[in-house]
């Protein structure tokens, strides 16, 4: 019999700036019913000029290496996926390398599709370590994105900025992945980035109906892999969907929910009072940190499974619970993982309550100025990782603790 494979350990990292969206809304003449309701989003938070994708990833990464939960030496395989790399050839993998003081004997790659890079960089890791490859070796999966579109689009309130890190093992303490997945993949024109963009482009009703779809897809396709024919209401404990804004977890759970009673061909004159009660009891309680931070594309879904760890993950000893990954253009993962005895000490190193107390609140000009700015100018009391310079093309990131400075070639 194999080892379990699964998520050992997860750290989040989230910048100290944030935007109050009803500021926002004000000033640009959007009700904020819009958003709240509307969108269900309440805050996002807002990456200064000084802090990038290397450095969110470094930091989330750095409090699972600070806490002791994994030693650098036990990595082999450094997967960082994201949509908002620093540089077309150099992957962000290779400065956490440097930052994390990673052994030279580590496979290191950057990937990229949409929202959907990090659970493919967990998806391989998983078969790295069940393959036998892995040999006893851990896996460092790390989500980083900023998500910028243009200001005073609509997509404006759809912004945010977060890291996860996701340690994957044999034995994982805190989430075990079951073997069965279901993908879906198809080319559309839902959201793009041109390389020579800073701002994402959307069709963004489009995007929904594309994300829906395939939810529909990655749920078949699961089936048709093993995937259990139990009821997902019944089996699952808890709905982590990806969540550009919160109201598109609430219509994805609704979907799910429909698929399964048309499925099961259960009493269609049931299904919207089945949708709201167990949106209070599946999808709900993964919600509120998305509330407050907005799409980090890639590490949403598991920013989204973080919070329900911090807060719940000692009720849930012993239940499973279904994941959804979407990422546009499109590529998607549905799959389930169980929560085990050790769970809710793992949590603790999830860390997302805490940076969402400390964080200090942006006016608009100012949050506006960030948006603009053409230089780095960090102040001198940063404490994290973060990017002090770029000089002749070279990023150079500063560890603080460690003075050291990490920039390409050096
Ligand atoms: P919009 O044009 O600002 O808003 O676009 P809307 O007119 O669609 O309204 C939004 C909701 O607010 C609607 O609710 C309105 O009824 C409601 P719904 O009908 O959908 O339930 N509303 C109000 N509610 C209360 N009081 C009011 C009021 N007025 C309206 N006064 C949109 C919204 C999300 C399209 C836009 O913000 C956008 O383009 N965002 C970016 C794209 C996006 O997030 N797409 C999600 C799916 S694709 C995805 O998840 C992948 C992605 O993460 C990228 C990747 O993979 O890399 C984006």
């Amino acid at each position: 019999m194999t080892s379990p494979v699964g998520i050992d350990a997860l750290g989040t990292y989230i910048p100290e700036y944030a935007l109050d969206l009803a500021d926002l809304a004000s000033v640009r003449g959007v009700p904020v019913a819009k958003i709240n309701v509307g969108l269900g989003a309440f805050e996002m938070a807002v990456a200064p000029p000084w802090e990038d994708t290397v450095s969110m990833g470094a930091n989330a990464a750095l409090r699972l290496i600070e806490a002791g939960v994994v030693d650098p030496d036990e990595i082999g395989l450094l997967l960082v996926g994201t949509e908002t790399g620093v540089d077309h050839a150099k992957p962000v993998a290779i400065f956490l390398h440097e930052l994390l003081g990673l052994r030279s004997g580590c496979r290191v790659v950057e990937l990229k599709h949409a929202c959907y890079a990090g659970t493919a960089g967990m998806m391989l890791a998983t078969s790295w370590i069940r393959s036998g490859a892995a040999r006893g070796r851990k896996a460092l999966i790390v989500a980083s994105d900023i998500a910028r579109y243009d200001l005073e689009s609509s997509a404006e309130f759809t912004q945010g900025a977060g890291a996860v890190a996701m340690v994957i093992s044999e034995r994982p303490r805190l989430l075990t992945l079951a073997p069965e997945s279901g993908v879906f993949a198809g080319n559309v024109w839902d959201f793009w980035r041109p390389l020579e963009r800073r701002e994402a482009l959307v069709d963004g009703k489009f995007s929904v109906d594309c994300y829906l779809d395939a939810l529909e897809g990655a749920l078949a396709d699961w089936r048709a892999n093993g995937g259990s024919e139990d009821d997902l209401l019944e089996s699952m404990a808890a709905l982590c969907f990806h969540t550009p804004f919160p109201k598109m977890a609430v219509k994805a759970h609704a979907r799910l929910v429909e698929h399964e009673y048309t499925r099961l061909g259960h009493d269609m004159e049931a299904l919207q009072a089945a949708v709201a009660a167990s949106l209070e009891r599946h999808t709900e309680p993964t919600l509120a940190a998305a509330r407050r931070i907005g799409n980090t594309y890639t590490a949403s879904v598991y920013l989204c499974l973080g919070w329900l760890a911090e807060h719940a993950a000692a009720d849930l000893a012993g239940e499973t619970i279904g994941l959804f990954s979407y990422g546009s253009g499109c590529c998607a993962e549905f799959f389930t993982g169980t929560f085990g005895s050790e769970s809710a000490v793992m949590a603790r190193q999830v860390g997302l309550a805490q940076q969402l107390e400390d964080r200090e609140r942006l006016t608009v000009e100012e949050y506006e100025a960030f948006a603009r700015a053409k230089t780095i100018d960090p102040p001198m009391d940063v404490a994290g990782i973060h990017l002090a310079a770029i000089e002749d093309n070279k990023r150079i990131y500063v560890r603080p603790e460690h003075r050291r400075l990490a920039a390409a070639g050096r």
